[in-house]
């Protein structure tokens, strides 16, 4: 019997998967390569420092940690400076009511997110106050895969593992929901989420009573 919904933020909520894609890019670009959209997949879920080592280590270039400090920090701030002027239209289609009607039926919410920047992101567009817990990128010390975050929400929540489903849109996310426990929904790509209970293409094409069916 599931009670609680445990939601991962980039991709599945709001549309900000693409700004991380972006700046990535961007900075790949400074250092004189590129990286492909198959690529980028590995990225999502994972944690900022994460992502940069995998980047480099695309474009085979070795850095120091303060240079590394430098390039996150320089993608960082081109991100921010997109969530800045994030509004509540960049919320995914279909969550906005998903979160209406979950909560409604008396369903716990937890936020599930790698991002140092969630609460940011959650006050431009207007969600903060669907969640009874928060855990964020500034709250866990193991990366998805691990099942760190979700695990902290659940507890936060003051549920089972067993009574929660997790929405995400990355590989990675969808493993650490399996390995925590959790019932898994992937948001996106059948084939690249297929370790999921289930796969829809947005939060659209889901209603709240297909959580009890999983
Ligand atoms: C999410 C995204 C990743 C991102 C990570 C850290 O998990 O899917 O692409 O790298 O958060 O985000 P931050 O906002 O802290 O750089
Ligand atoms: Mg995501």
């Amino acid at each position: 019997n599931i009670k609680g919904l445990l939601f991962d933020l980039d991709g599945v909520l709001v549309d900000t998967a693409v700004y991380h894609y972006d700046t990535w890019l961007r900075l790949a670009k400074t250092m004189g390569f590129t990286f492909s959209e198959k690529q980028n997949e590995e990225l999502k879920g994972i944690s900022r420092m994460d992502s940069l080592d995998k980047i480099l280590g695309w474009g085979n270039v070795s850095k120091s940690d303060a240079e590394k400090l430098e390039l996150a920090t320089q993608k960082n701030n081109w991100y921010v400076e997109m969530i800045n002027k994030m509004t509540p239209a960049e919320v995914l289609p279909g969550a906005l009511d998903f979160l209406q009607s979950a909560q409604k039926q008396g369903y716990k919410m937890a936020l599930g997110s790698a991002s140092k920047n969630s609460s940011i992101i959650l006050k431009n567009t207007n969600i903060a106050h669907f969640f009874d817990a928060i855990v964020d990128g500034n709250s866990v010390s193991k990366s998805k895969p691990d099942p760190e975050v979700f695990l902290k929400g659940a507890e936060l929540l003051g549920l089972k593992p067993s009574e929660c489903v997790v929405f995400e849109d990355a590989a990675a996310g969808i493993e650490a929901a399996k390995r925590g426990g959790m019932k898994a929904i992937g948001i996106g790509d059948e084939y690249i989420l297929k370790q999921s209970d289930k796969v829809v293409s947005g939060l659209d094409q889901l209603a709240i009573q297909d959580l009890q069916e999983l």
